[in-house]
């Protein structure tokens, strides 16, 4: 696989498959891979690499992120930051404004990324996770 630090963020085309990779790094990351995505969300991708998935809601000018993953392999050398940093600038070009999150409370790289990413806490949900674990709900408002 060639480098993927500089590669760029590209949104899969709506009504695309998904590609055999993100569901794999979607079972890697979280145990289960979704379907391609629904009519209301949005994926972007560092090929190969890293995804980040979206539920948006253009009226209410909100959008929510589902899930993001970076390959574990290429964890740590942000490209985490440089996908939700491209998400975050499309999104808001698009109107999408007031952006939202869940993450269990454990997750302390992803909280990391969000809080350095300009995301703040504004919330939990007690024994959200099947689990027990508490989610921990964060907004961002640029
Ligand atoms: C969360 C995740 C996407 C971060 O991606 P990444 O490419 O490793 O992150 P980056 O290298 O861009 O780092 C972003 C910030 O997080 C911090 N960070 C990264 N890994 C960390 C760790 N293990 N512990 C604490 N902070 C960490 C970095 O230090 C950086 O902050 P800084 O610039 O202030 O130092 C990645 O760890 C991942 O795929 N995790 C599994 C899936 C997941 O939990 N997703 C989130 C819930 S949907």
């Amino acid at each position: 696989m060639s480098e993927p630090e500089g590669a760029e963020v590209v949104r899969l085309p709506a009504g695309d498959p998904l590609p055999d990779w993100v569901a794999r790094l979607d079972r890697t990351a979280f145990g289960a891979a979704w379907k391609a995505p629904a009519a209301h969300e949005a994926l972007w991708l560092i090929p190969e690499v890293a995804f980040a998935r979206w539920s948006r809601v253009p009226a209410a000018g909100e959008a929510e992120l589902l899930r993001i993953a970076v390959d574990p392999a290429h964890r740590g050398r942000g490209l985490g930051r440089r996908l939700l940093e491209a998400c975050q600038r499309e999104l808001e070009a698009e109107g999408l404004v007031h952006l939202f999150l869940e993450v269990r409370v454990s997750n302390a790289a992803a909280i990391q990324l969000y809080r350095t990413c300009g995301w703040k806490p504004c919330g939990r949900r007690p024994a959200y996770y099947p689990d027990g674990e508490d989610a921990a709900l964060f907004q961002r408002v640029p």
